[in-house]
């Protein structure tokens, strides 16, 4: 696989940590020319190309999806991975923080797409992966927000899909569970009993550990890829086996 990207041109969003930014590392590695997006590019390092861009806003979007396409020379792939996150059941977050995870997370995709269409039209392999969550398909205590935004990523990506076949632009879905990010560790550092609490997310996950960013950054390689050319509308989930497995509990026989 290493040459797969040879010669594409790359756009990630939210490229500045994490999920985005070994994805976009991985792409790159695979002969991609790749830009990340983020509202802070301070960590992205050459060869990637770090472009600041504010999902909310228009106008920041439309700009730097240009300044992305004109300086990687086209647009191939597009991952939409920026994304926030939210604590509470429906009673707990105000409607102002309802807008804002939705705008960033929901309607975010919606404007680099619509910016990014133009271009990726003009690709012989173009794709686009959203990252959504785990929170789209299985239920969460205490993520009524961020669990919304997500399901709505997982419907976005189906409708896009159905839009943009005829026109050669494939779009799937990649839903990971708790990945081991730097806004994992934030949330687990912040937690009354961080060593309780990474214990309880790895006990979450079948596989009992966390899903590391490198096996995300894979399956969004593979989706966006030439080799999975006959593969659009889809919902991959990498979640260590969290939203379809239920095994029994280690006493019972
Ligand atoms: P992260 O916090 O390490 O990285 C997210 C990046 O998005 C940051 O660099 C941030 O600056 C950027 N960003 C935030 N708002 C933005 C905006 N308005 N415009 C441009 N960039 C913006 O987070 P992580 O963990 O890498 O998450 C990436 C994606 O993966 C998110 O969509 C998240 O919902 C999703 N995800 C993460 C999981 C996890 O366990 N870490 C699990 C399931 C999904």
């Amino acid at each position: 696989m290493t040459g797969e990207f040879t010669g594409m041109a790359v756009v990630v969003t939210g490229g500045g940590s994490g999920i985005g930014l070994v994805t976009a590392r991985l792409l790159a590695a695979r002969g991609a020319a790749v830009a990340c997006l983020d509202l802070d590019p301070s960590g992205v390092a050459a060869p990637l190309l770090g472009v600041r861009c504010d999902v909310t806003d228009a106008a920041s979007v439309t700009e730097a999806v240009t300044d992305a396409a004109s300086r990687l020379g086209g647009l191939d792939v597009l991952v939409n991975n920026a994304g926030i996150g939210a604590r509470g059941t429906v009673e707990a977050n105000p409607d102002d923080q309802w807008h804002r995870v939705f705008d960033v997370n929901v309607v975010g995709i919606v404007r680099v797409t619509r910016a990014a269409l133009p271009h990726l039209r003009r690709s012989a392999h173009a794709a686009i992966v959203n990252i959504g969550s785990i929170a789209a398909s299985t239920g969460l205590p205490d993520r009524a927000l961020y669990g919304a935004t997500k399901g709505a990523v997982q419907a976005l990506t189906l409708a896009m899909a159905a839009d943009h076949v005829g026109e050669g632009i494939r779009v799937n879905c990649v839903n990971p569970g708790t990945v081991d990010t730097p806004w994992v560790r934030r949330l687990i550092d912040a937690a009354a009993d961080p060593a309780a609490e990474l214990a309880a997310l790895r006990a979450r996950q079948p596989t009992g550990r966390l899903v590391a960013a490198d096996e995300v950054a894979a399956a969004v390689a593979y989706l966006a890829g030439p080799s999975a050319g006959a593969t659009t509308g889809t919902v991959l989930a990498v979640d260590g086996g969290m939203h379809s497995l239920r095994l029994r509990a280690a006493a019972a026989t």
